[in-house]
């Protein structure tokens, strides 16, 4: 490959154009930020932990025929993607309440919900990032009336899956955020990535409400072992595909 073209630099990776136009190189980045970056530091690990995780889980998902934009890994923090154009939501599934669900209605923290609930929010920073409605989101032309019922039904789709992996792994899946895009072929494809950044993951071996987490809440609410959290994640996901 030649000398990266940088496309793009996010909060926690950095996009590098390819000699192939349908395909990009993302760097994953040890930074982490919280509450629209109000909140900024270091993970030390991360990159490599998260990429390693999200190529897992993308591969899983893309054997459960879930289309997806993992090509390969060519280095441990380091993933192929096909190249996508982005929507602008963040797909939210939540099959506990916690974060700003429990924030936003006062439901209990760790209350389950009878139904796995799918939320879109504005990828808009400068916004905040905030909770539409159907009827805004179609007004915005964020997606077409026909992408949003893929897109829940993915995420539904994707959730099932998902849960499943994880509690195979001893760990419950609370809520993710998702993103997905368009590709060369006007195929809607999973992108970003599915990581302890964009899942919150509860041990199922630990009772205690903050011993518990294995996710960014632990950077966000200051709770300690941030990077042995990552860790315990990547290992329980590789000891179960069989990669160690
Ligand atoms: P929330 O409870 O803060 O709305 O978060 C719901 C889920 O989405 C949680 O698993 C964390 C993830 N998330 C992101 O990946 N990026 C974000 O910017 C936010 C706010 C949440
Ligand atoms: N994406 C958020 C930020 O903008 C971080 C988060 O809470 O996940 O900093």
């Amino acid at each position: 490959m030649s000398a990266k073209k940088q496309l793009y630099e996010g909060k926690a990776k950095i996009v590098y154009a390819t000699d192939d136009p349908e395909i990009l190189l993302t760097y994953f980045k040890d930074d982490a930020t919280a509450f629209n970056a109000q909140k900024r530091g270091q993970i030390v690990g991360k990159g490599e932990i998260n990429c390693i995780i999200s190529s897992h889980l993308f591969q899983m998902l893309a054997h459960q025929g879930i289309p997806n934009h993992f090509i390969d890994c060519p280095v441990p923090n380091q993933m192929r993607v096909w190249a996508l154009r982005i929507i602008p939501l963040e797909v939210v599934v939540r099959n506990i309440a916690a974060g700003s669900l429990c924030q936003q209605t006062g439901l209990a923290l760790g209350t389950v919900l009878k139904q796995p609930l799918v939320e879109f929010y504005y990828k808009n920073d400068a916004l905040g990032d905030p909770l539409l409605t159907r009827d805004r989101l179609l007004l915005l032309e964020l997606a077409t009336p026909e992408q949003l019922e893929d897109l829940q039904k993915l995420a539904l789709q994707i959730n099932h899956h998902l849960s499943d992996f994880f509690r195979q792994c001893g760990i419950t899946l609370v809520d993710f955020k998702l993103e997905f895009g368009i590709n060369h072929q006007q195929q809607l494809l999973l992108g970003d990535e599915i990581s302890p950044d964009t899942c919150r993951l509860w041990d199922n071996t630990e009772t205690d409400p903050n011993q518990r987490v294995l996710d960014k809440d632990r950077f966000r609410r200051d709770l300690g072992q941030v990077e042995q959290a990552y860790q315990q994640v990547l290992e329980r996901v590789l000891s179960l595909t069989g990669s160690r």
